[in-house]
């Protein structure tokens, strides 16, 4: 597809001149800014330099498809299939469409950009071509959402040993499972789960990664953010993504017996908010308390003026007083 041509050639991050853009897409030379205009719809930043062309800020490392099917022996039997997708509207909606289709437990798949993005609280998530990670893992459990307690606060330990492997330390996480850097979200999850709430059901697990993101793709994020290349300029997505994968798979194969009691020190390690004061809104209700660590089950032990109290992930989340 011509589109693709033109962004892999962009991806040097060099200055290309409008004729070169222009025979590649067929079109004259003063078309080319018209079709160069698309680059706003993927959340790019292409910086025109006068007389001379166009250049893509910083370059990109596209996805390659090859290179991320080369996951360890031990995970890959357990890849059903792994899709690396170009633009489309949200990891997590193809994810959960093979799960309809009886297709999804172990199914794997990879953007380079989302239209339709979605965070946790119904929130957009900011996803501009070719600079982050979005990546979305289908896993059937028997035994019902019980079994998922936890889930998503083991996610963030396995994300956060794939990072330690890609030379990025320093990350933490925040409760139920937002990864911080020097207190900037550089990472989120979703889960959402379909099927019988006390039988089988499928779980989608939704990662997002920043990883090469500029301020200008980032514009309308409404929260403290960074990029994990502030942490280490040389990080490859590819490698990145691979080292995720490997991780998640090894996380959710052996969750259904495990659970998440054995990770709990572990996360109690990369707990951001140890000891302190904060409060936690879930709708309407603000809860205000030290935390103090996590159950067994992932729920959040909360010291209160009425005592201990646990609160449990869903819709909740947690903050500094302000
Ligand atoms: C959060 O709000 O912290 C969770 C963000 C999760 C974003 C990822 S990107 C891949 C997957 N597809 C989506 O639409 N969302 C998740």
């Amino acid at each position: 597809m011509k589109f693709e041509q033109v962004i892999a050639l962009l991806a040097d991050g060099e200055v290309h001149s409008g004729e070169e853009l222009g025979n590649l897409l067929g079109v004259s030379r003063t078309a080319v800014w018209k079709q160069l205009k698309k680059f706003e719809g993927l959340g790019l930043e292409l910086v025109s330099v006068k007389g001379r062309g166009y250049r893509l800020e910083g370059g990109l490392e596209l996805l390659d498809p090859q290179r991320l099917a080369d996951l360890s022996g031990q995970v890959r039997p357990l890849v059903s299939q792994l899709d690396v997708l170009g633009s489309m509207d949200s990891t997590n909606n193809l994810a959960m469409q093979r799960a309809r289709e009886g297709r999804g437990h172990g199914y794997v798949c990879l953007a380079e950009h989302q239209t339709a993005g979605r965070g946790r609280h119904g929130r957009q998530w900011v996803s501009p071509y070719g600079r982050n990670i979005y990546l979305s893992l289908c896993w059937r459990f028997a035994g019902g959402a019980a079994v998922l307690e936890g889930l998503s606060l083991a996610v963030g330990v396995a994300i956060v040993r794939a990072l330690s492997a890609n030379g990025i330390g320093g990350v933490q996480l925040k409760w139920p499972n937002d990864l911080l850097w020097r207190e900037k979200k550089v990472a989120g999850v979703l889960l959402e789960m379909m099927g019988d709430a006390s039988g089988e059901c499928h779980v989608i697990v939704g990662v997002g990664l920043n990883v090469h993101m500029t301020e200008g793709e980032a514009g309308q994020i409404d929260q403290p953010w960074a990029s994990l290349s502030a942490i280490n300029p040389g990080i490859s997505r590819n490698r990145l993504a691979m080292a995720l994968i490997n991780e998640l798979i090894h996380l959710l194969s052996g969750y259904q017996d495990r659970g998440f009691a054995g990770l709990r020190e572990e996360w109690e390690s990369l707990n951001a908010y140890a000891g302190e004061a904060v409060e936690i809104r879930a709708g309407d209700q603000v809860t205000r308390g030290v935390a103090l660590g996590v159950n067994d089950a992932g729920a959040l032990r909360l010291k209160t003026d009425d005592g201990e109290q646990l609160i449990v992930g869903g819709e909740a989340s947690l903050r500094r007083p302000g």
